[in-house]
């Protein structure tokens, strides 16, 4: 339990995300989509509960899985059975809201908004004993926003939404930006007095402004400023949005001591950790909890998504997938490691190298067009140029073992369920569908002991250890 709730903090959160999002030509809700690799959605729920507010209702509508999941654990939910409009997706909110004093109440649709920024907006409502505080922005680029109208004391008299502007609204730059504090008393008495837009024939939450001033209410408002009060309506303003946040991550990133060759091409997810002196090179997408040691070189043309990549490891031109990758790895160019692949520390995997489901051993060298899957692969191996671990049988999936030290020759194919010992040869072109004894070499299709040093057992220069 958090201290504002033993406190008995009055705060409660309702974030609206029950709208079709019609604008987005999507088959999927608006705010499922990702901004930074979160859902939109979820980058308001991280906001709100930065902000210390952990009770947060979603309003989300019927049939909304997908935007459920969206919103991350630890939030409850309210369905809006109808999408009449924003005052009525807060209206479908009022019963989950329960006792709580305090209403804030945010689109789901504004994925750059900070903690800070609610925080201020909290402070401002509770100092001026508001009645409802808006939080406002002033911008040139006002399309898609309601316009804020003050009389000529500067009270705020009324939003005015875009569709239902003359031409001396639209001039107005004081922007709505859709987060509001409400007493709640005020707002859950309040609402029913909405009637739909003659425009649109939704209910507008924004009517509550002109309501509140009419009877006298105390309105305040708090400012934000434009980039970070940026709603998603649109595929292009989803860019817009996707930009600035990959800027913000870029700046920490730089901040924080890691050298990135060119920011605008380093596609970086928020979360990503990555360490001091490593350098990004272009054209490097990294994503998901990928965490990234210090003194690596990564990219350019590569993507990492949620992996681990230890100190001093190089990766050029190679995609590594939900993988552990230790100290002083180099990868690429033109590498896959797939799910579960785990290389320890010093191994070098080369040019057109596959790992898939495989811990590949300390010093292990795999250097040319090479499939690894299924296997547990010791330390100071040569995994020689052509190599297979013939996994599949067509129906089931099978181990490969490779001990200690062991030589395997360019072109082998290994028939799992197989072990090669410590030691162990296998000749090149060999096809291994026995086990093959520690110290031994095997030879030819299928695969035989052969005397160490009898001919058959070369493989390229190149694969070597080094
Ligand atoms: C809204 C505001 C506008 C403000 C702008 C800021 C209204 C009427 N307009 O316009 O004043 O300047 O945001 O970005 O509030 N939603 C529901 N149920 C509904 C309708 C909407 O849950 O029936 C949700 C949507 O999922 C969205 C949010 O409410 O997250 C806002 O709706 P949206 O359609 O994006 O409103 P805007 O046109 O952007
Ligand atoms: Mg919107």
């Amino acid at each position: 339990m958090s201290t504002d709730e033993l406190l008995g903090d009055p705060w409660a959160a309702v974030i609206m995300a029950a709208g079709a999002g019609s604008r987005m030509r999507s088959r999927r809700p608006k705010v499922v989509h990702t901004v930074g690799g979160r859902p939109i959605l979820r980058r308001v729920v991280d906001a709100v509960r930065a902000a210390g507010i952990p009770r947060i209702v979603t309003v989300v509508g019927p049939d909304a899985d997908d935007v459920r999941s969206a919103a991350g654990r630890g939030v409850s939910f309210a369905v809006q059975q109808q999408q009449l409009g924003t005052a009525d997706a807060v209206k479908a909110a009022e019963g989950a809201c329960g006792r709580d004093e305090q209403i804030l109440v945010l689109n789901g649709d504004l994925p750059l908004i900070e903690p800070e920024t609610l925080r201020l907006v909290r402070y401002v409502h509770e100092n001026e004993r508001a009645d409802l505080t808006l939080l406002t922005t002033y911008s040139v680029e006002a399309s898609g926003y309601s316009r804020v109208k003050r009389d000529n004391r500067d009270r705020l008299v009324g939003l005015i939404e875009e569709r239902d502007a003359d031409e001396a609204d639209l001039k107005i730059r004081e922007l709505n930006a859709g987060v509001y504090a409400f007493r709640a008393s005020w707002l859950w008495s309040h609402l029913k007095q909405i009637a739909p837009s003659a425009a649109s024939g939704e209910l507008y939450l924004t009517d509550l402004v002109r309501i509140a001033a009419r009877e006298g209410g105390r309105i305040t408002s708090a400012p934000v400023l434009p980039e970070e009060a940026r709603g998603v309506n649109s595929r292009a303003e989803l860019a817009i949005v996707e930009d600035l946040a990959r800027e913000k991550v870029c700046d920490q990133l730089m901040e924080a001591g890691v050298t990135l060759i060119d920011p605008a091409s380093s596609y970086v997810d928020d979360g990503v950790r990555i360490g001091r002196d490593t350098i990004v090179h272009p054209n490097t997408t990294l994503r998901g909890d990928t965490v990234i040691g210090e003194d690596c070189e990564i990219g350019p043309n590569s993507i990492i998504r949620s992996s681990r990549i230890g100190d001093g490891c190089r990766v050029l031109a190679s995609v590594i997938e939900d993988s552990i990758i230790e100290t002083g790895v180099s990868v690429g160019p033109f590498s896959h490691l797939r799910e579960g692949a785990h290389i320890e520390a010093g191994a070098h995997l080369g040019n057109y190298a596959e790992v898939k489901k495989s811990r590949i051993g300390a010093g292990t060298q795999m250097h040319h067009f090479s499939y690894i899957g299924d296997a547990k692969v010791g330390r100071n191996v040569n995994i020689g140029a052509g190599t297979i671990t013939c996994n599949f049988d067509g129906k089931d999936k099978h181990e490969t073992i490779i001990g200690e030290g062991a030589f395997i020759g360019s072109d082998t194919m290994l028939v799992a369920p197989v072990t090669v010992g410590e030691g162990g040869r296998t000749a090149a072109g060999s096809v291994v569908t026995r086990n093959v004894a520690a110290g031994s070499l095997v030879v030819g299709v299928p695969a035989r002991p052969r005397q160490p040093g009898a001919h058959g057992a070369a493989t390229i220069e190149e694969s070597k250890p080094a």
